[in-house]
């Protein structure tokens, strides 16, 4: 399974301000990239806190994408992965209900027995992998038994760090805005308890877009 990255973030690395409310970062011509990118996908993944905190639709959003992928035989939307330690989304969720993707939950032994069955009343596919936190490599083997061949993943830092700890990202793909948020518990790009030696990268292109946005594109080594 190729697993590739995508993050919105500014000059000084952070993903969203101090705030933590998810604040728009990519301009609107990123959003039409990372949209394409979407339909180009199998699946996309993000990590508990921004589940459970902005409740995403993780869709695609331009007709004509959708209607090209049904014309591939494909699902309109690529199916939604998400890793969370302890799962509390209502029956109303948009990550669950809107779209029409499948919808995959990777989760743990904290999630209470209510929840698990609220989820799978909901379509979910639902997997517990741990005690208290997901075991990643077990999750990425079920994505890949379920013929998902391209992931993409749309943050946050820690869940993205936790990937990379695990040698379980192919590219990573950057836009940086010409913006600075500041603030140091503001997220990056890999948050978590740091990376001692780094994870090496190899550049792969660099392109500058409108409204001096540059688009880094990365091989991780
Ligand atoms: N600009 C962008 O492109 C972009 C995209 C997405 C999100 N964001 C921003 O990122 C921020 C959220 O990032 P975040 O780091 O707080 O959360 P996150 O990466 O969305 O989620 C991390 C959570 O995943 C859970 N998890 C379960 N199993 C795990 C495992 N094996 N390894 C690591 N984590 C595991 C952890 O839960 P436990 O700690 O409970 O175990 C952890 O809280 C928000 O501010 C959001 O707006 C920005």
């Amino acid at each position: 399974m190729k697993t590739t990255v995508n993050v919105a973030m500014t000059l000084d690395g952070k993903i969203d301000n101090v705030a933590r409310q998810g604040a728009k970062i990519s301009s609107d011509a990123d959003w039409e990239r990372v949209d394409a990118m979407r339909a180009a996908h199998d699946a996309i993944l993000v990590g508990g806190n921004t589940l459970l905190a902005e409740d995403p639709r993780l869709t695609v959003k331009s007709e004509e994408l959708r209607a090209d992928r049904l014309a591939r035989g494909l699902a309109p939307d690529p199916a939604k992965v998400g890793i969370v330690s302890a799962c509390a989304l209502p029956a109303n969720s948009r990550f669950l209900n809107d779209g029409g993707g499948e919808v995959f939950l990777f989760t743990t032994e904290r999630t209470s027995p209510e929840q698990l069955a609220l989820l799978r009343n909901a379509g979910a596919k639902v997997f517990v992998l741990g005690k208290t936190r997901v075991d990643l490599v077990a999750a990425f083997k079920v994505l890949a038994e379920h013929g998902i061949e391209t992931l993409m993943v749309e943050g946050g830092g820690g869940m993205i760090a936790a990937l990379l700890e695990a040698g379980l990202v192919d590219e990573i793909h950057a836009y940086i805005a010409p913006r600075i948020f500041g603030g140091a518990t503001a997220p990056t790009l890999a948050d978590g308890n740091g990376l001692l030696g780094g994870i090496h990268l190899k550049l792969l292109t660099l392109e500058k877009l409108e409204e001096d946005g540059i688009l880094l594109k990365y091989k991780v080594l």
